[in-house]
């Protein structure tokens, strides 16, 4: 072969070979987990002007992208990329901004480029939008609600952290299939159990039942899996629903006057936040007889944390025809009843979605 074929044919086998190469690249490039991560304010995204103010500081003021500029380590993980989609503290947090959210993730998880979603948030109503979106998006890829209890500019600060555990959750394959998880001080719960039971410590986030698992330097260990209906297995789709019926929470307390339950007259469900098994005290029981009569369902549920309500103990449910709202706490019931209302107004179906999920 002349010298000019020879070096013609070892370009051309180099050309190749580099075409070879750079597709061999491209798909391990796509190999890599797609992260999103929607931002919507909250502690994790919050500033303070001195490292020692820890607890003092503006919520919902760093931008998505520098949260993610602000962990390098996460390229390592998978390719990230952010959506501010809110910047605000999440007790403002209203029924629009949950469909809002709940649309978009919900849009996301469709993408086939898509292998999981983090969302940032406010802790103060963190368990509120975890629940939310375990019972409503139809999916079964990773998706992870994070917050922080420190603002990035205290010392100690939690939120690096618990931002890169939940990129970290979000790209695990065995991750899929548990719900909407929450991860908060190394430790990954079920986004229907959690609650802040703390409100200035960075092991704020407790579950009653315990966590789902731990996530140490990236790696998540699990322990138990949920029981209760979530995502691809609930009768909820968040692409179904446009309004959320208005349900309110009254407290229950000594000396509790009938205007704290008359005042939510015109809603379709009041969550009674009662003392104990969700007692309700004598001059209040005809006053949600009288509400039930309008129309209005009872639920009771207990402004005690932990252990559940029990049915017809405290109060007879079955002759009053209201709801015991199991083990949810108020917060968590108003959720579970204002998504519920949207398919059924039969009291028995809903004591049933609340054994359920
Ligand atoms: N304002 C509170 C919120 O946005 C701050 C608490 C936090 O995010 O940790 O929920």
């Amino acid at each position: 072969m002349s010298a000019i074929r020879l070096a013609a044919h070892r370009s051309l086998h180099a050309l190749l070979l580099t075409a070879l190469l750079l597709s061999a690249g491209q798909s391990w490039a796509q190999s890599k987990p797609q992260i999103v991560i929607l931002a919507t304010g909250g502690t994790i995204a919050g500033a303070g002007a001195t490292a020692a103010n820890s607890a003092t500081y503006q919520a919902a003021k760093v931008p998505v992208e520098k949260l993610i500029a602000g962990i390098p380590e996460l390229k390592d993980v998978a390719d990230v990329r952010g959506d501010q989609v809110f910047q605000i503290a999440s007790e403002s947090f209203t029924n629009a901004h949950l469909l809002t959210l709940g649309k978009r993730v919900s849009a996301l998880a469709r993408q086939a480029d898509v292998t999981g979603i983090v969302i940032t948030h406010g802790t103060d109503t963190l368990e509120e939008t975890a629940f939310f979106l375990t019972l409503t998006v139809k999916t079964d890829k990773p998706i992870v609600v994070v917050g922080s209890m420190r603002p990035g500019t205290a010392m100690s600060a939690d939120g690096m952290l618990n931002l890169y555990n939940a990129v970290n959750v979000a790209a695990n394959p065995t991750a899929r299939g548990k719900g909407v998880l929450v991860t908060m001080n190394d430790e990954i719960h079920s986004g229907r159990d959690v609650s802040k039971t703390i409100n200035i410590k960075t092991n704020a986030f407790n579950s009653q039942w315990g966590p789902l698992g731990m996530i140490v330097e990236g790696k998540a260990y699990w322990f138990r899996a949920p029981v209760k209906r979530h995502t691809t297995q609930s009768e909820f789709d968040i692409d179904s629903i446009d309004k959320l019926a208005d349900v309110d929470i009254a407290y229950g307390y000594g000396n509790v006057p009938p205007l704290a339950y008359e005042a939510f007259a015109s809603d379709r469900a009041i969550i009674h936040a009662g003392t104990g098994n969700g007692s309700v005290a004598d001059r209040i029981v005809p006053v949600l007889q009288g509400l039930r009569a309008k129309g209005l369902h009872i639920i009771r549920s207990s402004r005690v944390g932990d252990g559940f309500v029990l049915r017809n103990s405290e109060q007879p449910d079955d002759k009053y025809d209201w709801v015991v709202a199991h083990d949810l706490r108020p917060q968590k019931a108003r959720i579970l009843a204002a998504v519920a209302l949207t398919k059924t107004s039969d009291s028995k179906e809903l004591q049933r979605i609340f054994w359920e999920y």
